[in-house]
């Protein structure tokens, strides 16, 4: 059988912190290969890459994400107890709840409350001489998903709530006091959508029926019991958390309108198509979620080689999205590219691939792309701003990445 390439050092967790998104795409192209074994935390990992990894990577019910992914970084992404951590007919079916809320005409309402949501603070916006964009999006981002959600949030609750959603996205991918001041405040967040849930369920707090607090609070398992109180704050974070992380792929929109003046043409004063494709061109492009792991369920072989049950391996996002078998002129910003695009679901996959219902792919690209649309249509059709000179520059270590400067614009009015 061939070998796998396996890395000189004997662990490569330094390595991987000082690369980041580009650690196992350079091991690739160095061993020439879609596949390398290494050490990361003094675990054994095969590192894969490219659409025939994700292909093999995403055959449902081959991989779990339980003990995938280091405990810390879970408690900040997904949580125990949560649609993540399940496997066959009991994830299948609390997946099926999360796609029931994300229909078409919710995802709608969800972008109409963002967009009403920013149109409100815009007059503050022209009052204030400099905004940096990262930051006055998220409590927009916080309040329209709350609102959406069934728990609205206002004045000093949605400064708390966002500070906490920040802060647990922002440490998420890191070790250390980033990731310890997101597992802190996190506790907190959990004990708020725990109250949600139980005044849901009490009747002391009324809300619509179909809205998502209310069908989380009555979900009930395969055995048809009601989820525990913190399993269902646990999923109702689910929804807020990654839907406000949606603000990274806002900045990053920002700055490809800022530094790809083709790009800008081809989205100003164009129509859904040229938004969307502009949408899909950020999240395919710039860096955000690097990985995703997973441990074999069972024994299979790949390319000539056998896994083994309980083996781990991590499936290059960033860098798929990069590969240039699949990416002509890969390093370019091209929106363009998505106007003719074939639908791959394991090429385009900065939020996992494969099929939603089956596998552990993202439920939430609907919405990602609902609410970036609606922003790049902001931000480069309905404002006029300028962009003063400031350090735009992402470092490619730092997970989740961010331009250094969040993006700084100044002298923000409507577009007449
Ligand atoms: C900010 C943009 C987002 C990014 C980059 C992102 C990324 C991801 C990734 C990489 C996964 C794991 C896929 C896997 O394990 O194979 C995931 C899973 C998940 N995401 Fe997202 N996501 C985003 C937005 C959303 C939104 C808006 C929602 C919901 C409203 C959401 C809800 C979830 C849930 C519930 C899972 C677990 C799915 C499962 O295990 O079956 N995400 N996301």
């Amino acid at each position: 059988m061939p070998q796998i390439p396996r890395t000189r050092s004997f662990d490569s967790t330094l390595a991987l912190l000082r690369e980041g998104y580009d650690f196992i795409s350079n091991r690739c192209a160095r061993y020439g290969s879609d596949a390398f074994d290494t050490r990361l935390m003094l675990r054994r990992v095969t590192c894969v890459l490219g659409e025939d990894a994700a292909r093999m990577f995403y055959e449902p019910g081959r991989f779990t994400r339980r003990g995938a992914i280091p405990q810390p970084t879970l408690r900040l992404l997904q949580d125990v107890g949560s649609v993540a951590t399940l496997d066959g007919e009991e994830h299948r079916h609390r997946k099926a709840m999360f796609l029931s809320l994300i229909t078409p005409a919710s995802v709608r309402r969800l972008g109409d409350m963002f967009a009403d949501e920013w149109q409100s603070r815009l007059p503050a916006w022209e009052a204030k001489r400099r905004i940096v964009l990262f930051r006055e999006i998220q409590p927009i981002l916080c309040s329209a998903v709350a609102r959406w959600a069934g728990a609205p949030l206002r004045g000093k609750a949605l400064k708390t709530r966002t500070r906490e959603l920040a802060a647990m996205v922002d440490g998420a991918g890191s070790v250390g006091p980033r990731q310890w001041r997101g597992a802190w405040l996190r506790r907190r967040t959990e004990r708020w959508a725990r109250r949600v849930i139980t005044d849901i369920r009490n009747g002391s707090r009324v809300v619509p029926e179909e809205s998502p607090a209310a069908v989380i609070a009555r979900h009930r398992d395969l055995s048809g019991h009601p989820l525990s109180a913190s399993d269902a704050a646990v999923e109702l974070i689910n929804l807020l958390r990654p839907t406000f992380a949606v603000d990274r792929f806002i900045v990053f929109a920002g700055l490809a309108l800022v530094e790809q003046p083709h790009a800008r043409a081809f989205v100003t004063g164009g129509g859904d198509p040229e938004l969307e494709a502009f949408a899909q061109e950020v999240r395919r492009y710039y860096p955000f979620f690097p990985v995703v792991g997973g441990r074999a369920l069972e024994s299979f072989g790949w390319r000539g080689h056998g896994f083994r049950k309980g083996d781990w391996v991590l499936l290059d996002l960033y860098g798929t999205n990069h590969d240039e078998r699949s990416w002509n002129k890969r390093d370019s910003f091209r929106p363009e590219r998505f106007l003719e695009w074939d639908d791959n679901p394991h090429s385009f996959i900065p939020q996992g691939g494969g099929d939603v219902r089956s596998n552990h792919r993202c439920p939430g690209e609907p919405i990602t792309v609902e609410i970036m649309k609606r922003a790049i249509d902001m931000l480069a059709n309905r404002l006029d701003y300028d962009v003063p000179p400031q350090d735009l520059s992402v470092s490619r270590s730092r997970m989740p990445a961010i331009p250094q400067s969040r993006l700084v614009i100044t002298n923000v009015r409507p577009r007449n």
